[in-house]
């Protein structure tokens, strides 16, 4: 409860002196090395006095379950990999004792999860939800100068999701030694409620708790406004005092002239610098990032800064792939950045808060965020789905995803949940209700939206209408219906497309949407489940109908777990999860799990991009396979593409899309490939001959951009291409090295699987390998690993305080091995 502000200074003399001493800025550090980890059930654990010796050491954040080992007993919809049972987390500390009469606080961003927490043997908090962040004011239970241990209880059950959810103290933690006024966690709510061109109005509002009575002084509270170069451009002194010594809430509103706007080429980001004085010393400090910047939601459309734009979105899971759940700024940067690459302006964080780091990349990168809360209500989806701790635990988990994120620019909407089973009940409204009220009790500068698969449903049931913006999944064709019978909503496809497909597997000759006892899918793009379609049918509705907001495909990245079409739900032998064993992650991504684009990636960067780009598919090493009749694909945002086989022109075909034409007969398609026939791609069918193929693309009658595949002969060597050459060494930092196999005149040999293996010398270990393939067991955790489809990653990561040279040899048998090496600095 926040008392009355008072902004006249109301102790004008200091009455009694604080027994702590005043530090000048609060201390914030990370708290992730030193802890200890066992699997274990020993409930004794939470003692102090517990005998630790023998636990494993490790620095955070961490996932259990991404170590493996898969075994086919485990479930195969959350990956194959051991995401339950009992661990315990210690970690011994000292604080110091000249820190006594300070606040201590931990910072814990998520734990995954039912974990509890206990400080010197006594339980001081647990949290069930694993994607929420939570701090904890540990003061009263430190000795201070003298050893602590904390102990973390983390029990995840089997089935807490319908995909990977991860195991551990997967994201950051935080410690954080401040005055006992200080201000509040998650303590500033910034918004620009005025922008004109030569004007931004700032209004913060400050929250400062008191966590001593005895502190009483003069108080102020000073705001300065730093623009991306560290210039001052705003500032503000406000006096406070404490009503019944417990906390203040204190509104400044500041003016930033000729504010630079937050934009997709541009995110500006101002930093607001928030800082206590007491008797006119400073106290405490906070740092608030924010950006100026419009977002409006019409029956016309969306708009950024008054500008009409479609959503081009992604959703992803929270897996990093072959790294886990473990939170990893780089990592997390490299799948925007491929998503960027792809097109993509806006991400939905499906089907849960996010990180603090997926978000401030965001914010930097220029993406627009859906920010989800929930992928079930009250009645679950899984055995152990969120639904358990409904009742008890929504509302606090709701209040503090949106107290947490509300200050990101990037963040354009709040989901309160996705295809929730509500939909189907009369009592669904009411939640709707309810949680859309709670969004803008916390945020009244954001729009509140739902996924909803039954749409007709949720209409019926009133869910849609409780809500700002109505969020279709897989319903493309109902758009234009619900838009014209309901005069005031705004619509969009909130979840799209579902297509799945193995990077680089070409099964010939085409067939209808089949399962492959290799437990791959055909990457020409037209396999979906029964609820979904291939991407053009997407792109025809919202071609059609400008007006809708835009889309969110399904998925931008692999993911692990929910193999769809194996041992998923639209799998014929549903129930019986070792009959697809071992096929372990998602086909659904334009990008595979290690961060190989597909055909289908380059599908959508026809369709998002305007640099022109040219893609044609298959591959061309088609010898020995019986198969001679290739129909060839070629994907562009250009307006004509000749192809040549072997230099011989199989004619120029035009792009022109026919708004009219829709791309398959989607009621009678169901995967059926005789069907499909889409204007978003061009197509050829070939007889095939070994050389070449390349296709050769034009605008305004002008070629500008080609693409050349070329028969390869039999692998004879390795190529090495990292993304980073010079990573920072502070333990954290990653190069993502790309394995490539190529034959003897450096042509990538596509069909290579060979198995390559690597030593590391220097300043750095393997984070992780992988290769895209949804159904290996291989560890991502080895020294190895096989090619798939000519590809497979390795992933190092650096070592804190190490500088020096990494030397990377990559060698496998048969080929020429190679060596690369990564500077640590
Ligand atoms: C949707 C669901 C997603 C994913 C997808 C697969 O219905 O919201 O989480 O399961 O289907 O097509």
């Amino acid at each position: 409860m926040f008392k009355k502000v008072i902004v006249v200074v109301m102790f004008i003399f200091m009455l009694a002196s604080c027994k702590s001493p005043e530090i000048q800025n609060r201390l914030r550090k990370s708290f992730n090395e030193g802890w200890l980890f066992e699997k274990s059930k020993d409930s004794l654990a939470l003692k102090v006095a517990y005998n630790d010796a023998n636990w494993r050491s490790l620095s955070l954040p961490h996932d259990w379950a991404i170590e493996g080992p898969f075994k086919p007993e485990y479930d195969l919809r959350t990956g194959g990999l051991p995401i339950f049972g009992n661990a315990w987390y210690r970690k011994h500390f000292v604080i110091d004792a000249s820190e006594e009469g300070n606040s201590i606080t931990l910072d814990f961003d998520g734990i995954m999860n039912n974990s509890v927490i206990y400080i010197n043997g006594k339980k001081v908090y647990e949290r069930p939800y694993g994607y929420i962040g939570f701090q904890i004011d540990i003061t009263p239970y430190i000795n201070f100068g003298e050893n602590n241990v904390i102990a973390v209880k983390v029990n995840p059950e089997e089935l807490s999701a319908r995909w990977y959810p991860g195991a551990g103290i997967y994201r950051n933690v935080w410690l954080e030694i401040k005055n006992p006024v200080h201000i509040e966690h998650w303590g500033t709510q910034v918004s620009t409620p005025v922008i004109t061109k030569n004007n931004a109005k700032v209004s913060i509002e400050t929250r400062i708790v008191n966590k001593n009575d005895n502190s009483r002084g003069n108080y102020q509270l000073k705001t300065i406004v730093y623009d991306a170069e560290g210039a001052e451009v705003a500032s503000k002194i406000s006096a406070f005092g404490f009503e019944k010594n417990i906390e203040s809430k204190i509104n400044q509103d500041l003016n930033i002239t000729n504010p630079k706007l937050w934009d997709f080429n541009t995110p500006h980001l101002y930093k607001a610098v928030s800082t206590i004085l007491k008797n006119d010393v400073i106290i405490d400090n906070y740092e608030t990032n924010f950006g100026v910047r419009t977002i409006e939601f019409t029956r016309e459309g969306f708009f950024l800064n008054g500008r009409h734009e479609k959503i081009k979105g992604v959703c992803l899971h929270n897996d990093l792939g072959p790294l886990g759940s473990a939170v990893n700024y780089r990592a997390t940067q490299r799948q925007l950045e491929i998503m960027k690459d792809m097109g993509v302006n806006a991400i939905r964080t499906s089907h849960n808060p996010t990180s603090p780091e997926q978000l401030e990349l965001c914010d930097k990168m220029g993406l627009l965020v859906q920010a989800e809360a929930f992928d079930c209500w009250e009645i679950g989806k899984t055995e152990n789905d969120y639904n358990k701790h409904w009742d008890q635990w929504h509302e606090q988990d709701l209040r503090d995803m949106i107290k947490r994120d509300r200050n990101h620019p990037s963040i354009i909407m709040w989901s309160i949940g996705n295809e929730v089973r509500e939909q189907k009940q009369k009592e669904g409204a009411l939640i709707a209700k309810e949680l859309t009220r709670i969004c803008h009790e916390e945020d009244a500068t954001r729009l509140v939206t739902s996924g909803f698969n039954s749409l007709k449903n949720a209409i019926k049931n009133g869910l849609a209408a409780e809500i700002d913006l109505v969020g279709a999944n897989y319903k493309p064709t109902e758009y234009a219906n619900v838009m014209e019978k309901n005069p005031d909503w705004i619509i969009y496809g909130a979840e799209t497309a579902s297509t799945v497909s193995s990077r680089g597997v070409y099964h010939l000759p085409l067939k209808d949407y089949d399962k492959h006892e290799s437990l791959q899918v055909n990457s020409y793009d037209f396999n979906a489940p029964s609820w979904a379609y291939p991407p053009d049918v997407e792109f025809h509705f919202q071609d059609l109908l400008p007006n809708i907001l835009g889309e969110f495909i399904w998925t931008g990245f692999d993911y692990l777990g929910e193999p769809t079409p194996y041992g998923g739900k639209d799998n014929f032998t549903h129930g019986n999860w070792h009959k697809d064993w071992p096929s372990r992650s998602s086909y659904f991504g334009a990008v595979d799990l290690a961060g190989f684009p597909k055909d289908r990636f380059y599908l959508y960067q026809s369709q998002w991009t305007t640099e022109p780009m040219v893609h044609v598919l298959p591959h061309w090493n088609w010898e020995n396979s019986g198969v001679n009749n290739i129909p060839v694909y070629c994907y562009t945002n250009c307006d004509e593409v000749e192809l040549f086989v072997n230099g011989k022109s199989q004619g120029r075909k035009t792009k022109g899309i026919d708004k009219t034409r829709i791309p398959v007969n989607f009621y009678a398609w169901k995967g059926k490939a005789k069907y499909f026939d889409s204007p978003y791609r061009l197509n050829w069918n070939v007889s095939y001959e070994p050389g070449n193929i390349e296709v050769v693309a034009y605008k305004n009658g002008k070629e500008v951009t080609r693409k050349k595949i070329v028969t390869a002969k039999a692998p004879s060597q390795i190529e090495l291409v990292a993304d980073r050459n010079t990573i920072t060494a502070d333990g954290y930092d990653l190069s993502f090295i790309t394995v490539k196999i190529k034959d003897k005149n450096d042509v990538f040999c596509p069909l290579a699987g060979n198995k390559v293996n690597f030593k590391i010398t220097g300043p750095a270990t393997i984070a992780a390998v992988g290769n895209g393939n949804a159904a290996s067991i291989e560890p991502f955790q080895a020294n190895y690993r096989k090619a798939f489809n000519g590809l497979c990653l390795l992933v190092i990561k650096s070592k804190k305080g190490e500088t020096g040279e990494v030397t990377i040899e990559a060698y496998s048998e048969g080929l020429a091995a190679k060596t690369i090496i990564i500077k640590t600095k």
